[in-house]
């Protein structure tokens, strides 16, 4: 999604826009642009950007660009080709005006018109162009009441940060439903809508609400209603493992360092919250005492992409676990059609980021109409953190390859956790719940141990990579492990991945099985074994090449498949290990197709607009 980033101090800030825009690239976007306001008394503010990469804007700087104020942008377009017209930085007719924009302005058409007829002339196909020319045609007296009036007549999201030729000594920024970070530094502040792009600087930082307006000038900044009465808005020290995001040497890049911190990522979820003695697991943020959890009769889990598949994985152990019905759904789907919200149901909110804008708008929905909601997130201080009643962080540490990997384990296991806790408040005996945390206990060990596998996932990846179309198959629990694994296939290598219930297989997608369509199944042993097996022998018997994952002593029968044995875990938690095992496939599939997998095309790391 779009990046902003900004900074006024002592330094030159081209450079350190760009450092910050560099630490954005992995997270997708198609264009780039800086801006920064000219040394001297009556300083002039120049602009640059274009399509393409942080390093072809870096190539494309003129040689004297130096300024000490400055703003940049990465864009994922969605008003316009990515263009260096459509670009941001967005300005005036003048060139007095700069600004940087995340999010959708909803009545961009009839702004547009409205400036038109006014004689303003819009070069860009953009909705936030019309921004840079409803400040400049404010005469309020200062930067931040332009800012506001012009926000006064927009309707839709943003983060923004806005810098005006008249008013060298100040970037104003503004918040409603994208992310917009203050980082505090000494004689020197930062801007950015990802933490990402300010670690290096500062781990001080503020998170404006959304309708904050805040005034950033080199020694401090101060935050606004919409209406410029204050309010005020605590910094924050961040506790992180600021090396998750040092620059990666390796062709498996991010999502490879990520996949390999997978086991001390599930020890970090675990730790300090299971409780051997009662077989249970202590999770004090969610809020609720044992008459809370006892009154709920329902489970809604809610997530987008990785997050709604792992969302299923954990509706399935709620529902062994605890016996109590779950389901999860798309959150990008959910307020659209007008849910109804059940006093008596827990609903979960699952996200990464904590900042995608359909999953925020779901736990809004939910609160609106009297719902709980719990979060499952890993960013700390997130949107969908504070907006929920209570939740379980995931300790994941900074994830920052697009797709998503160590996050999502830890996900899986913030929902075993929730499952145990919601089972041992209801009828899972003391025994089940012992046996599911020696289960929870060796899981990083077995983590390890897929990860032995690599190699020999990686052999069989470089022959799944030369199909053009695949299939992934499992059934119950392993049904949204098929589709987790699908999309990872889809998303990092391009090429036509999709999941399938093995039951349903017959009903449909047996009709495209051929030599040139293999398909990847998940064969665990349990209950459905024998039906399985039966499914691969259908798919067999019409020329589709194999590969299965399965446990050693599962009887394949004559199939003739690429068999991978994986760690036996304690069954409900075999799915995150095939999951794992998927993510090696993927991997390795995009690199042996010299793929760049830490910027897959078109995606964004957080999803910020609708
Ligand atoms: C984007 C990313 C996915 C991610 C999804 C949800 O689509 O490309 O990898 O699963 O957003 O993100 P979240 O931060 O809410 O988990």
């Amino acid at each position: 999604m779009c990046g902003i980033v900004g900074y006024i101090g002592t330094q030159q800030a081209g450079p350190v826009l760009l450092e910050g825009l560099g630490r954005l690239e992995h997270r997708g976007y198609d264009s780039a642009g800086l801006a920064v306001l000219g040394p001297g008394a009556n300083p002039a503010l120049r602009t640059v950007k274009k399509a393409g990469r942080v390093r072809d804007l870096r190539e494309g700087l003129p040689k004297r660009f130096s300024g000490k104020v400055g703003i940049g942008h990465t864009r994922w377009a969605t008003h316009g080709p990515a263009n260096d017209v459509n670009a941001h930085p967005h300005t005036d007719a003048k060139g007095d005006v700069a600004v940087v924009h995340n999010g959708i302005i909803d009545n961009a058409a009839a702004l547009r018109h409205r400036l038109a007829r006014e004689g303003v002339d819009l070069v860009s196909d953009t909705d936030t162009e019309v921004l840079a020319h409803l400040v400049a045609l404010s005469s309020a007296d200062t930067l931040e009441g332009r800012v506001s009036e012009a926000l006064a007549f927009v309707e839709g999201t943003y983060g923004l940060a806005v810098m005006h030729a008249d008013f060298p000594d100040r970037i104003v920024v503004a918040r409603n439903g994208s992310p917009l970070i203050i980082g505090v530094g000494d004689k020197e502040m930062h801007i950015a809508s990802d933490l990402a792009a300010l670690v290096r600087y500062t781990t001080t930082v503020a998170h404006l609400e959304d309708g904050e307006i805040a005034t950033v000038t080199a020694g401090g900044f101060t935050t606004y209603r919409s209406d410029l009465s204050h309010t005020d808005r605590p910094t924050t020290s961040l506790d992180l493992d600021l090396s998750a995001y040092d620059p990666v040497g390796e062709e498996g890049g991010y999502m490879q360092r990520e996949i390999l911190d997978q086991p001390a990522a599930a020890e970090r979820v675990l730790r300090g919250r299971l409780d051997e003695r009662f077989g249970t697991a202590h999770l004090g943020g969610l809020n609720m005492d044992a008459r809370e959890t006892r009154a709920i009769r329902r489970v809604k889990i809610l997530g987008c992409g990785s997050a709604y598949y792992v969302g299923q994985m954990g509706a399935s152990l709620i529902e062994e676990l605890a016996r109590i019905p779950a389901d999860a759904e798309a959150a990008s789907e959910f307020r659209y059609r007008d849910p109804v919200i059940e006093h008596d149901t827990l609903y979960v909110a699952v996200s990464q980021s904590g900042e995608t804008i359909d999953t925020l708008l779901a736990v809004q929905e939910i609160r609106r109409k009297g719902g709980r909601v719990i979060g499952l997130v890993n960013v700390v201080g997130s949107a969908i953190a504070r907006a929920c009643d209570g939740g379980i962080y995931l300790h994941a540490g900074p994830e920052v390859a697009v797709a998503s990997t160590k996050a999502l384990t830890t996900m899986y296991l913030g929902f075993a956790l929730l499952a145990l806790q919601l089972g041992r408040t209801r009828d899972l005996s003391i025994a089940d719940g012992k046996r599911l945390i020696a289960g929870l206990q060796a899981l990083p060990g077995q983590i390890e141990e897929v990860l032995t596998l690599d190699e020999r996932l990686a052999t069989i990846a470089t022959r799944l990579a030369e199909a053009d179309s695949l299939f992934f198959i499992g059934r119950v629990r392993g049904y949204p492990v098929a589709r987790e694994g699908a999309q990872k296939f889809k998303e990092i290598t391009y090429r036509h991945a999709e999941a399938y219930q093995t039951s349903e297989l017959k009903h449909g997608p047996l009709a495209l099985i051929s030599a040139d369509v293999p398909t990847v199944a998940l064969v665990p042993d349990d209950e459905l074994t024998d039906r399985n097996v039966a499914a691969l022998h259908e798919i067999q018997a019409r020329g589709g090449p194999l590969v299965v994952l399965t446990h050693a002593g599962v009887d394949l029968g004559d199939v003739e498949c690429e068999r991978i044995d994986l760690p036996r875990s304690e069954r409900e938690l075999d799915p995150i290990l095939m999951a794992i095992a998927l993510q090696l496939l993927a991997l390795h599939a995009a690199t042996t197709l010299g793929l760049d997998v830490d910027k897959p095309r078109n995606l964004a790391k957080s999803v910020t607009v609708e």
